[in-house]
């Protein structure tokens, strides 16, 4: 017995030796890449602030997703808070106590927006920018008007901060949580397609359903998603998919938020924000949608 216990032990005390060294190697791998600084020069875009550029940053602040991890009134949310993963918060993007908002320059916005690097050059923790990359300088600027227009809000938040869990997942690729990585920030700019329900300006709306229903669209389950999120949905051409679907179908779900038979599209599938969407961009969605290889549930959501 005496033995046994002194092996378990040993067994026990090696192991839990490995999965120290295992942490520290990943806390330092991690940590070098968040101290990483960037230096990425951009142009600031032309922000006039007259009523129709405003409205249309709300418009987009909103279906663009900025509003989920920022807050309806961009004094920033918590989109992580859970021992041992970590705890993130969109920054307050307002000019209130605890806010970026009086020290954002134009081109700042740009750089945090597209690029996904914070006016200091740090990498920012979680911000989807390569999902916004693409994103038109009038989008843009339209949505820097609306942010210097957001009343102030003082909101103090509590660092950011990434837990055993999330170091040796961002460590071990499985969750890519700097989107500075993964941008060519040298990449010359290609002029965004003009808003039309052409296959083009579908592709480019869609960058933003890419987050959660994954590069190739066809749903599955997102690395560190809170526990009571639903699944993301197969957007292709599938039968596992939207292929029975009908364009007013889909027309319906993303304005109302029911699927044809009527039940109700679940969180985090931000409905509430689609359907504020125009007709133009939502049926240029669908043309996209018809044109993405028809896969069945359970493929590779980004190959
Ligand atoms: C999935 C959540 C998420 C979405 C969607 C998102 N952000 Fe962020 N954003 C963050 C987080 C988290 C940070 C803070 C990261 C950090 O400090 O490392 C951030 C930081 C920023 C910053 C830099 C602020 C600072 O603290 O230096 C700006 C500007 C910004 N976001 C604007 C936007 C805009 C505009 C949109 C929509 C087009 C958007 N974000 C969408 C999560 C998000
Ligand atoms: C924050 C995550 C998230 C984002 C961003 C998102 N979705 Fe979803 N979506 C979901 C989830 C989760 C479901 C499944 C909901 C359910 O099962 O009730 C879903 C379901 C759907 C469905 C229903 C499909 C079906 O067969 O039931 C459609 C259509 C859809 N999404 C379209 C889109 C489009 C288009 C975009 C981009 C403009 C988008 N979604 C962005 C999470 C998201």
């Amino acid at each position: 017995m005496k033995k046994f216990l002194r092996w378990t032990t040993r067994i026990v005390g090696t192991l839990l030796a490995v999965l120290v060294l295992v942490l520290a190697g990943a806390y330092g791998v991690t940590e070098a890449r968040m101290r990483r600084t960037y230096d990425v020069p951009v142009a600031a875009p032309r922000v006039v602030m007259n009523a129709q550029q405003i409205t249309e940053g709300r418009r987009l602040a909103v279906t663009r997703g900025c509003t989920d991890c920022h807050g309806d009134n961009m004094a920033g949310n918590t989109v992580i808070n859970q021992f041992p993963l970590g705890r993130i918060s969109g920054s307050n993007l307002t000019r209130g106590k605890g806010g970026v908002g009086g020290r954002y320059q134009d081109a700042d916005y740009v750089r945090a927006i597209r690029e996904g690097v914070s006016a200091d050059g740090r990498p920012l923790l979680l911000m989807p920018s390569n999902e916004f990359n693409g994103m038109s300088d009038e989008e843009v600027a339209a949505i820097i008007a609306y942010l210097r227009t957001v009343p102030p809000v003082d909101h103090e938040q509590d660092g950011n901060a990434l837990w055993p869990l999330g170091r040796a997942l961002m460590a071990g690729g499985v969750l890519p949580l700097l989107s500075a990585e993964v941008i060519d920030h040298a990449a010359p700019r290609a002029a965004a397609p003009a808003p039309a329900v052409t296959v083009e300006y579908g592709r480019h709306i869609a960058q933003g359903c890419t987050g959660c229903h994954g590069k190739t669209l066809v749903g599955g389950a997102v690395t560190g998603a809170p526990a009571d999120w639903a699944t993301p949905a197969n957007l292709t051409p599938h039968a596992d998919g939207l292929g029975a679907w009908s364009e007013d179908d889909f027309i319906h779900a993303l304005r109302t938020g029911r699927r044809p038979d009527g039940t109700e599209l679940r969180a985090p599938m931000p409905w509430k924000a689609t359907s504020q969407m125009t007709d133009t961009e939502i049926r240029a969605l669908w043309q996209y949608l018809k044109t993405i290889p028809a896969l069945p549930d359970g493929s590779p959501r980004d190959p």
